[in-house]
């Protein structure tokens, strides 16, 4: 039987190039697999057509988007996850959600390969090839642009030989990866780290400098899930796409930063997430008010564990799911409402209200009705400090002894 070859294909030059490419290298059949995780753009059928014109054997598209939402997009906001303390991880999201479509596609094709577009420079090689590792392990992997050596050049040299229904003349100066929870631009004269981002990088966000009304919105939550905005019900694929329309006109969600790659690259990345970045600080205000003190501390070393698995590329990992329990569990009272102010570039929360509040008005207040004990303080203090009131006697015996001498 001929072997098959499952193609992650996004119906662009360099996957359409792939499929004849792959096709000539391995004497295999391709199936091309194109899953929407809200990427805007073409109409899928039209890139399911195109993959059959360039030679697919067969072309499926799914649309995962609210897959996406819900069981990709809805933990990393549990997570508060930022890479670097700002990235939320758009592209590390879309990955995994891709990789079990590949999967799932391979089976039913009985493929024994799953192939990507991916350079041999960045994380998404790893995030494809580890995701699809701890899904099938019998499983190969093939990336022709790093395997094969396909260049641009190459691609665009191949495309017109074949007479490929791809258009290979504009080339957009940068390389730009987009899904519902945001959107990477890379390349181009971003390269030189000191070359500021000019206002057409920009697709999800309006100028955050340009004068504007403000907009304000509630954010319902559910044990950390977004239920609702308003006060109307949403999905949370609904909840980041209104977000994103909103949180965008006000430009918020807009970064710029240097960012450590797994494979030891330091990379200029500009993102724009305004949905994300609009929840991610309006949950992470919630758990403020909700969650206790030493949960919340120890939360904040696991979400950043867990965000660095996930930027690397470990979705599908033991420690990955283990952490998922714990942050689940930590998010079990984290239901209420935000309010926040949307403008400027920023989501500035202004309320917080939660029948789960941990915040008690009559310990908190300096006005008349206090119940917090504070004669109870000088002595807590004293104990709680005595330890490195020891040291720090010792410290100064040491100093005497030091100068007697
Ligand atoms: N550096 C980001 C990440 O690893 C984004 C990569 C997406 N690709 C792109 N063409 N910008 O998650």
């Amino acid at each position: 039987m001929t072997e098959r070859v499952v193609l992650a294909y996004s119906g662009g030059l360099d996957t359409s190039v792939c499929i004849g490419w792959i096709a000539e290298a391995t004497g295999a059949e391709v199936i091309a697999v194109a899953v929407d995780v809200g990427q805007g753009g073409e109409d899928l059928d039209v890139i399911r057509k195109r993959a059959l014109a360039c030679g697919a054997a067969d072309a499926e598209v799914v649309d995962a988007r609210d897959e996406f939402a819900q069981e990709y997009c809805v933990p990393a906001v549990k997570a508060n996850a930022l890479y670097m303390d700002q990235y939320p991880l758009v592209s590390a999201l879309s990955r995994p959600v891709i990789v079990k479509h590949l999967v799932a596609t391979a089976e039913k094709h009985n493929a024994g390969i799953v192939a990507h577009g991916c350079t041999g420079k960045g994380n998404d090689q790893v995030r494809f090839e580890a995701g699809i590792s701890s899904l099938a392990p019998g499983l190969k992997c093939i990336a022709p642009v790093r395997d094969y050596a396909m260049t641009r050049d190459k691609a665009i040299a191949f495309a017109e030989a074949k007479g490929l229904p791809i258009a290979t003349t504009k080339k957009s100066p940068y390389s730009i990866d987009q899904n519902v929870f945001g959107r990477a631009v890379e390349t181009g004269f971003l390269e030189d780290i000191w070359n500021g981002p000019v206002e057409d990088v920009y697709e999800y966000t309006r100028n955050p400098a340009e004068p504007r009304e403000a907009d304000e919105v509630v954010i319902t939550f559910e044990q950390g899930v977004p239920v609702a905005l308003d006060g109307v019900a949403v999905t949370p694929l609904q909840a980041v796409q209104q977000l994103n329309q909103r949180a965008g006109a006000q430009g918020v969600g807009r970064l710029d930063m240097v960012e450590d790659r797994l494979v030891g690259i330091k990379s200029r990345e500009v993102y724009e997430a305004p949905g994300a970045i609009a929840l991610i600080t309006a949950h992470r205000e919630l758990e403020a008010v909700t969650v206790e003190r030493e949960l919340a501390r120890f939360k904040r070393q696991v979400q950043q564990r867990w965000t660095e698995l996930v930027y690397d590329g470990l979705w599908f990992s033991p420690l990955k799911q283990a952490l998922d329990g714990f942050i689940d569990e930590a998010n079990k009272y984290v239901s209420g409402d935000i309010r926040m102010t949307l403008h400027g570039g920023r989501a500035v929360v202004t309320g917080r209200k939660s029948a789960q509040s941990l915040y008690d008005f009559n310990l908190a207040t300096y006005d008349t009705g206090d119940t917090f004990d504070q004669s109870m303080a000088k002595g807590f203090i004293e104990i709680f400090g005595l330890s490195t009131k020891i040291a720090a006697q010792r410290s100064l015996r040491a100093q005497d002894g030091a100068a007697a001498q």
